[in-house]
């Protein structure tokens, strides 16, 4: 059999529907979100339900999404810890950047890019989620943790979509066939190697393929 013809398993079904609820929830929060913070961004209210509407749908798209992080941490909290490798790895994102991959340690499933993706979304969506509530219940909340509420919320907000927006952009346009694994759940031998040799290795051990 060709290598190419042989297909790597990346991601369950369950793995991938997990992935989606966030996307989805997540994009949705963020445009009712950014709508409610500034009349500059109001206008996104139009793209989802009218102003009247995202009131009340904006929390529990917050909701939605900080259960889902949830569902995606009991998952991948384990395969997302930081070796010795990963810990080089980010000193030399850079070569990451210029698609010099010689010049980088071995990635196993995940990069340390992503591993620190993972890991900046779930401290994102946990003070996301703390100060929302706060936000959601004001008048049960003393004035000074409301206060902290309002600065903590929009800031939570910009740094997750700013990781989403790189996140994206990675998923689609960098790392090309990426989102083949998202979609199908797959990719090629040729991909795993490239990409993350050590888990390709893993995978050819347990596989009778040479
Ligand atoms: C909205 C558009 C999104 C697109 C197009 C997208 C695309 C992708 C793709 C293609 C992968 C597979 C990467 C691989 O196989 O190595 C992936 C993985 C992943 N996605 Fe997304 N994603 C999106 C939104 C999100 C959101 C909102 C979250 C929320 C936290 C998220 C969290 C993750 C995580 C933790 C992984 C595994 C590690 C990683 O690849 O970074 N994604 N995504």
């Amino acid at each position: 059999m060709k290598s190419n013809e042989v297909r790597v398993a990346r991601f369950d079904g369950y793995e991938r529907v997990m992935h989606w609820m966030a996307a989805l929830s997540f994009l949705y929060a963020a445009l009712t979100g950014l709508a409610i913070w500034s009349p500059v961004l109001y206008w996104m209210a139009a793209l989802s339900g009218g102003g009247f509407v995202i009131r009340g749908t904006h929390p529990w798209s917050g909701v939605l999404f900080t259960a889902v992080i949830g569902w995606m941490f009991a998952r991948w909290a384990k395969t997302m810890g930081l070796d010795a490798d990963d810990r080089v790895w980010l000193t030399r994102m850079d070569k990451y950047a210029t698609h010099q991959h010689d010049a980088l340690p071995e990635s196993g499933k995940f990069n340390a890019g992503q591993k620190m993706l993972f890991w900046s979304q779930v401290v994102t969506a946990l003070l996301l989620m703390v100060s929302g509530v706060v936000l959601w219940f004001p008048e049960w909340m003393p004035r000074s943790l409301r206060l902290v509420a309002i600065a903590m919320h929009p800031l939570a907000a910009i740094g997750s979509i700013a990781g989403i927006i790189v996140h994206i952009y990675m998923g689609t346009m960098s790392v090309p066939r990426s989102m083949r694994a998202m979609l199908l759940g797959w990719v090629t031998p040729n991909w795993a190697r490239l990409h993350h040799p050590k888990w390709y290795r893993e995978w050819r051990g347990s596989t009778n393929l040479r």
